[in-house]
C-alpha cells in the first residue's frame, strides 16, 4: 500500500525515575498528495508521532510502514539516507542555521542530497515569494514569518516525499500565517504526490486538511476524512479545540539538535570548510 500507515503505535519515554507513555496504540493511514492535519492538547504526543515519523526514534512497540517498507526493518544508516533524501521537516522554529547566509542554508541541503544548485535557481526560488533580495542575509536578519517560508523552501530543494511540520506558523501572526498556508496549498497543487503532516493548534489549517486526527492522551480521539471535513456534520470542531496551550519545548540548536535537523556535524563542518576555501579563492563572492 502507497504512503505512510502508523499501525498500533505505543512509544514510552523511559526515564530515571518514571516511564511516560506518550503514544498509546496510535493508528492512522497518511495517503500521497494529501494534507493530514494533526491536533490535541499540549502532551497529547504529536511531537512525539513526528519524531517517530522522522526515523529518529522507534516505535515500543507497533510499527511504521512506507510504502510497504517496515521502518523497524531500516538500519540506522538506511534511515539516515531516508531521511536525508525522502523526508522534510520543519520544526517549530530555527529550521534554518543563523550562522550560515540563506544561500549557504540551501546549498547546504543541497549538498547533501549531492545536488547542485547555483545562486541564481536559489533566487528563482526565493522570488515566487518576493524574497529574492535575502539571498545573502543571515536567518536572524529576516522576520518569523520569512525565515519559516524560506525555511519551507529550502525543505522543498530537496523535492521530499513526506513533508512533516511542527507547529509551523506557532509564532506567526494571521497575516504570515495565510500567507504560510497558501504556499503549502500552491506547493500541494504542482506536487500531487507529497505526503503532508502538519502538526498545529491552529484551527485555519483545516481549511486546507484532507484529513484530521485529534489526540487526546496518546490516543486518536477524533478522525476526520475530508467529506466529515467538508459536510463538517459529526462533530463540532469548536467543541474539539480547547485551549491548547503553548508548546512546552523550545528548541534551540545544540549539538544534540544538529543531528535531529537531518545532517550531520561532520557534513556541516565539510561544508564550512569548502565555503571558507571558497571565500580565500574570491573574498566578494560569499
Ligand atoms: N524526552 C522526553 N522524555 C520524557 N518524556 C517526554 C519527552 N518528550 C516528551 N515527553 C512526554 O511525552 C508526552 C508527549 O509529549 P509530546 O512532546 O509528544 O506532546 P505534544 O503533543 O507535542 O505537546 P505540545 O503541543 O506541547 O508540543 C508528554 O507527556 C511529555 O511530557
Ligand atoms: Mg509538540
Amino acid at each position: 500500500m502507497n504512503g505512510l500507515q502508523i499501525k498500533n503505535v505505543f512509544f514510552i519515554y523511559k526515564t530515571k525515575y518514571i516511564d511516560v507513555v506518550a503514544l498509546k496504540g496510535v493508528n492512522m493511514t497518511l495517503s500521497p498528495g494529501e494534507i493530514t492535519v494533526i491536533m490535541g492538547p499540549s502532551g497529547s504526543g504529536k511531537t512525539t508521532l513526528l519524531n517517530l515519523l522522522n526515523g529518529e526514534i522507534r516505535p515500543s512497540s507497533g510499527q511504521i510502514i512506507y510504502n510497504d517498507q517496515i521502518y523497524e526493518n531500516f538500519s540506522f544508516r538506511d534511515i539516515q539516507n531516508f531521511r536525508k533524501t525522502k523526508i522534510g521537516y520543519m520544526r517549530q522554529k530555527e529550521n534554518l542555521f543563523n550562522f550560515l547566509t540563506i544561500n549557504d542554508n540551501f546549498q547546504l541541503i543541497a549538498d547533501l542530497i549531492h545536488r547542485k544548485i547555483s545562486k541564481e535557481e536559489i533566487i528563482e526560488h526565493l522570488q515566487k515569494f518576493d524574497l529574492g533580495e535575502k539571498i545573502n542575509v543571515f536567518p536572524d536578519q529576516l522576520s518569523q514569518g520569512q525565515q519559516q517560508k524560506i525555511a519551507f523552501l529550502s525543505i522543498l530543494i530537496k523535492k521530499p516525499e513526506i513533508i512533516l511540520f511542527d507547529e509551523p506558523t506557532g509564532n506567526l501572526d494571521a497575516e504570515s500565517r495565510d500567507d504560510f498556508i497558501r504556499m503549502i496549498e500552491n506547493y500541494k497543487e504542482q506536487d500531487n504526490d507529497t505526503i503532508f503532516v502538519i502538526v498545529t493548534h491552529d484551527p485555519a489549517f483545516i481549511a486546507i486538511a484532507d484529513r484530521v486526527y485529534f489526540l487526546k492522551n496518546g490516543k486518536v480521539d477524533t478522525h476526520l476524512d475530508k467529506a466529515e471535513i467538508i459536510m463538517n456534520k459529526t462533530i463540532n470542531l469548536e467543541k474539539n479545540i480547547p485551549n491548547f496551550g503553548v508548546n512546552a519545548f523550545n528548541l534551540t540548536i545544540s549539538k544534540e539538535d544538529l543531528s535531529r535537523i537531518e545532517t550531520s556535524i561532520e557534513v556541516i563542518q565539510n561544508f564550512l570548510r569548502k565555503l571558507e576555501k571558497k571565500h580565500m579563492k574570491n573574498p566578494e563572492s560569499t
